[in-house]
């Protein structure tokens, strides 16, 4: 016996073209971000052992790559550096002319491209934490000064966009007004707002050798336990003067996303971060998973879940597949 009305939801669902009509959400290209890594040390491109496909290229290979990401469509991209030398206060990172404010310039001379470049000390440190020591511990205050630093000199190379990534208090305000007295009113500010503390950023560690000397990020980067002091820091660096939000990683923190989503108007980054690519990227390979439907159904996850902004290694998979 048929009850009336007969609910049929497979009536949704009959063809491929009617499925698309009633998709709710889908991967917008225009809204990917691709990270990329550029290292003083190398003569030529280099796979990272630990995340096939992706490679860190010397200063001319970067500005060759960026050109064919813009010639895919590739909007968007999120800088990261390698120095040549690492030292106790990270230097390197606020040297006028370092490998980042060198690359940023080029790309920006010969792409449209929209440039972020990660702000941020634990590449360039000897000890490779994401601010200045003072004994054992992560000082603060200190570290604000040189991040100060580094967002000027990021801004003159011609940056569109400065993300802070240490998770130090007050770096936002700080980058804000450095910036501001330096005539940088329209450099905007990426934060990576809830930055947790995370197994998930191994294989970048292994890219850029920033694995900590000692100890571990878990007295400035957030536990992973904790939604409410996420939405704490968001409000945070909103207060600061954050023009976007982030939350990172992404596929293990689909409710942070979507909280975040909830409460705050800001434009919201989710970060899809190196293991995330790692994981799926590798069991594809072994044949467990097909890349490319893991791709779409991951990526649609973090833009259901309410990021308007996805940073994705998968980026270039992603307009390569057509996705
Ligand atoms: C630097 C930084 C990290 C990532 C982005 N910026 C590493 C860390 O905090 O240890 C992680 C990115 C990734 O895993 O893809 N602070
Ligand atoms: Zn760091």
């Amino acid at each position: 016996m048929k009850t009336f009305p007969d609910l049929r939801l497979r009536r949704l669902r009959k063809s491929p073209e009617l499925r698309k009509l009633l998709e709710e959400t889908s991967i917008d290209r225009n809204k990917l971000v691709m990270p990329m890594f550029v290292d003083e040390n190398l003569k030529r491109q280099e796979e990272i052992s630990t995340m096939r496909g992706i490679f860190r290229f010397h200063e001319d290979g970067i500005v060759e790559k960026a050109k064919e990401y813009e010639g895919l469509g590739i909007r968007s991209i999120l800088l990261f550096g390698v120095p040549k030398h690492k030292d106790s206060t990270g230097s390197g990172a606020w040297e006028e002319n370092g490998i980042v404010q060198r690359t940023i310039k080029r790309i920006k001379e010969e792409t449209k491209l929209t440039v972020f470049a990660d702000l941020c000390l634990c590449e360039y440190t000897n000890h490779g934490h994401c601010g200045l020591l003072r004994g054992q511990t992560i000082d603060n205050d200190s570290t604000l000064e040189i991040y100060g630093k580094i967002a000027r000199t990021y801004a003159r190379a011609g940056v569109d966009g400065v993300a802070p990534s240490g998770m130090m208090d007050g770096q936002v305000s700080r980058i804000r007004k450095d910036l501001d007295l330096d005539g940088f009113a329209d450099t905007l500010i990426m934060a990576y707002s809830a930055k947790f503390s995370s197994s998930m950023y191994a294989p970048f560690r292994e890219a850029v050798f920033s694995t900590p000397s000692f100890g571990d990020r878990r007295t400035y980067q957030m536990p992973f336990t904790n939604t409410r002091e996420a939405m704490r820091e968001i409000e945070e660096d909103i207060e600061e003067g954050a023009d976007i939000i982030m939350v990172k990683p992404a596929l293990f923190y689909l409710d942070v996303i979507k909280a975040a989503r909830q409460r705050f108007d800001h434009p919201l980054a989710a970060y899809s971060v190196s293991a995330e690519y790692s994981l799926i990227k590798n069991a594809a390979d072994s044949g467990i998973v097909d890349l490319k439907a893991t791709v779409e159904e991951s990526t649609t996850a973090i833009f259901r879940a309410g990021a308007d902004i996805v940073i994705s290694y998968f980026t270039e998979q992603i307009f390569k597949d057509g996705l």
